[in-house]
């Protein structure tokens, strides 16, 4: 599990690259445009790190991050990402995304449209509450006082566990939320989206968080 590979190298994608190559991983990192467009990001980030396309990335990935526009998620590559863990850093924004009916009317949520483009694989939801420049500065060792936490939620323990054990690794205690299906608790205009957050307030604010119907 030593390989991390970006499906996206934006805001998020860049930050993430940055705390895996900074935690000992390689990363194999892609965006729509193409390999030749990464190379300052990949000077940057050193040796540790290769741009590649999407596919060649979610192929080279022990551990694959999508982290794209929402809109952009069924352009995923679906074949070289099976059976892995694919972690889910992305939000719904409709003046971004357009509109999505199953999230408008929430008979959805955000990773279970992912999920749903990747059968077989492993989806983990993380790292979309965060400010993306806060990945890098509010990261702390285990154990430190008010360490900030992130929320998780997926329906595969096993990669949750991984998925846990990395945030660890970057500085961040977890929240599990449960299934994908609770990940609208964490999703845009609730209680613990954006805030830094203790593990205890966050999971008041998951507690908390209400649908945008009810909102
Ligand atoms: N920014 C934040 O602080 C933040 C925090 C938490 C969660 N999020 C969520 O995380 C996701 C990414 O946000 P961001 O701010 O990092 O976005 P961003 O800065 O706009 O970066 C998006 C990245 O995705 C790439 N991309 C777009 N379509 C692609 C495709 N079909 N295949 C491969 N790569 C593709 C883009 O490549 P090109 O530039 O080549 O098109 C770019 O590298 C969004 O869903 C966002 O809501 C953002």
């Amino acid at each position: 599990m030593r390989t991390i590979g970006l499906i996206g190298a934006g805001r998020i994608g860049g930050q993430l690259a940055r705390l895996a190559v900074a935690h000992g991983y390689d990363v194999v990192i892609s965006n729509s445009r193409g390999p030749e467009t990464l190379s300052a990001l990949v000077a940057e980030l050193g040796p540790r790190a290769r741009a590649a396309t999407a596919f060649e990335a979610a192929e080279a990935a022990d551990i694959a991050v999508v982290t794209v526009p929402l809109k952009n998620c069924r352009k995923v590559p679906v074949a070289p990402l099976a059976g892995k863990i694919v972690i889910d850093t992305n939000n719904y924004y409709p003046e971004r995304d357009g509109h999505i009916a199953e999230l408008d009317n929430e008979s959805t949520t955000t990773s279970e449209l992912l999920q749903a483009h990747l059968p077989t694989s492993k989806v983990v939801k993380a790292f979309n509450h965060i400010y993306a420049a806060e990945l890098t500065t509010h990261g702390q060792p285990a154990g430190s006082k008010n360490r900030r936490a992130l929320v998780i939620a997926g329906d595969d323990q096993t990669a949750k566990d991984t998925v846990t054990h990395l945030l660890d690794e970057f500085g961040f205690d977890t929240v599990d939320a449960g299934p994908l299906k609770e990940g609208w608790r964490i999703q845009r205009d609730t209680p613990g989206y954006g805030p830094r957050r203790t593990a205890e307030e966050l999971r008041k604010d998951l507690a908390a968080a209400t649908r945008y119907a009810d909102q």
